[in-house]
């Protein structure tokens, strides 16, 4: 035996947040945390990391009571974390940022030779190849993602705890992270898992325990003996019937169009169309250049060439407020901490910010009588759970943040919807309330664009799939809505390409 919490109860401002929550951590085993956005999972995991303190409850390590006043003492018994929230500086190098708060010294000098190739090491093990000594603003969500996986690794700890360590990366990076974990559990380390995937819960867990509203509902029984039904009922305390989506009109006029575009992140010669009540995916692997060409679109990058058109006119976006205000054109940041959030203020504030205030000045005129009536439909559409809108954002759990930073877009002006990874790190529930909302705006004449690493969210909602790889769109293919058979002909096109 190895890790034990024990009835372990936490709350904030006293209100409760975990309740009689017993978790067991064995040697060699992968232990998944399942539950809704908000149900107390990183709560969970925080505590295990000694980032937060347990108001009640006993937690013993090898039988022995343990009390973890800071992250050191639990580093010091061997548990490392890979925590939701990234955790990077981004004026330090990234070799720094690996080894952040230990720093290999040699006679007192920070040993930069043995720091840099030690990094290296780390992250090429996690699939991450970049000169370490650039700063670490360079990173991508996903690469800081990575990153934040290879930190955990170096620690070479008995216990690892990944809290959603797959919600922002690739296939790719996602089997190799997975051919480490098998690799670490064979060695006879302990997993702890989170992740709203249920395929990759499948893969790579042994035991499963549940928690909802803070209570345990399964508790570290073998998730072999569990099915997907079981599961899904347990996390979200009913049935889950997926009920078919409605009809939508046949696409109309062109809406957006890009004729041989070229930028400077590499894109040349870029032509697609998306049209009135469309919903287009974009489909690639991470690093194919999506997000990229999303950014440049709205003017975060330069566009160097070729023609945007806008409902047929041709079109200047020299940022993201003149895009939304001149040609209702929207973008939903992947990157929703850096671009799309401000987590010290309130959710009301928040969650209104893009549509009155506009992007130029979000600090501007707000007052919340006049906005929160147009934002609060998605908000409550897409269930986020919070006490009221003048929480702070930063007290939300990670998936009701992302919910309000996609709910502001849904409730913004824009005729032209650039989604980027909307659904990354949210519940089954609200995934499928998103998918619902997406579908509707279609539905309502809106144009969407989705870009989305999850294929079979593409498959489900696209009209067609842009397949993307090395900055350029290799096909477009009409999505006959079956899984197997797209995902077939994608990859058939990227590996081509
Ligand atoms: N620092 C905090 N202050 C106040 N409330 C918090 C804080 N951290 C988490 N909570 C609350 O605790 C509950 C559980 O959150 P969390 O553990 O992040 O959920 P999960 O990781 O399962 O999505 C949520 O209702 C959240 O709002
Ligand atoms: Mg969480």
């Amino acid at each position: 035996m190895m890790l034990r919490l024990q009835e372990i109860g936490k709350s904030f401002n006293s209100i409760p947040a975990l309740v009689n929550v017993t978790i067991e951590l064995k040697p060699g085993e992968a232990h998944a945390l399942l539950g809704e956005n908000g149900a107390g999972k990183s709560t969970l995991i925080k505590i295990m990391s000694g980032l937060h303190q347990p108001s009640s409850g006993i937690m013993t390590f090898d039988d022995r009571p343990v009390v973890f006043d800071t992250p050191t003492d639990a580093v010091r018994c061997g548990i490392s974390i890979v925590p939701q929230e990234r955790n990077i500086v981004p004026e330090q190098s990234i070799a720094e940022n690996v080894f952040m708060g230990r720093l290999p010294r040699r006679a007192g000098f920070v040993n930069y030779r043995r720091l840099n190739a030690d990094a290296q090491q780390w992250l090429s093990m996690v699939g991450l190849h970049l000169d370490v000594r650039q700063d670490a603003s360079v990173l991508s969500p996903g690469q800081g993602q990575l990153l934040e996986i290879a930190r955990a690794l170096s620690l070479e700890s008995r216990i690892l705890l990944l809290d959603e360590p797959t919600a922002s990366i690739g296939e790719e990076e996602v089997n190799r992270l997975f051919e480490l974990l098998s690799t670490l559990k064979a060695q006879g380390r302990a997993l702890l898992f989170v992740s709203h995937k249920l395929d990759e819960v499948y893969r790579i867990c042994d035991r499963i325990t549940v928690i909802r509203d803070g209570h345990t509902v399964i508790e570290g029984g073998e998730l072999s003996t569990v099915d997907r039904p079981t599961l899904i009922k347990a996390m979200v305390g009913r049935q889950f019937v997926e009920s078919p989506f409605a009809e939508r009109p046949a696409p109309g006029a062109v809406t957006l169009e890009l004729r041989d575009v070229s930028t400077r992140c590499g894109h040349e010669a870029v032509n697609l169309s998306l049209r009135e009540g469309e919903i287009v995916g974009l489909y690639g692997l991470v690093g194919a250049g999506r997000t990229e060409l999303a950014r440049s679109i709205v003017g975060l990058d330069r566009i160097t060439g070729g023609t945007v058109l806008v409902n047929g006119y041709v079109a200047r976006i020299p940022d993201p407020a003149v895009a939304l205000q001149k040609y209702h054109l929207g973008y939903v940041s992947e990157d929703r901490k850096g671009e799309g959030l401000i987590v010290s203020d309130t959710i009301g504030r928040n969650a209104s910010m893009t549509i009155w205030a506009g992007l130029a000045k979000p600090f501007g005129f707000l007052s919340r009588t006049r906005t929160w009536p147009a934002v609060l439909p998605s908000v409550e559409r897409l269930k986020v759970r919070m006490t009221s809108p003048d929480q702070v954002i930063s007290e939300l759990s990670g998936g009701n943040q992302q919910k309000i930073s996609v709910a502001k877009w849904l409730a913004a002006e824009a005729d032209i919807l650039l989604c980027d990874e909307p659904t990354v790190g949210i519940d089954i529930g609200a995934k499928d309330q998103m998918h619902r909302l997406i579908w509707d705006l279609a539905a309502s004449g809106k144009t969407v664009l989705i870009i989305s690493s999850d294929l079979r969210e593409v498959v489900q909602l696209a009209d067609r799939v842009l397949v993307m790889a090395n900055n350029r769109i290799c096909a477009d293919l009409p999505n006959n809505g079956q899984y197997e058979g797209m995902s077939r002909q994608i990859m058939r096109v990227i590996v081509r390409s």
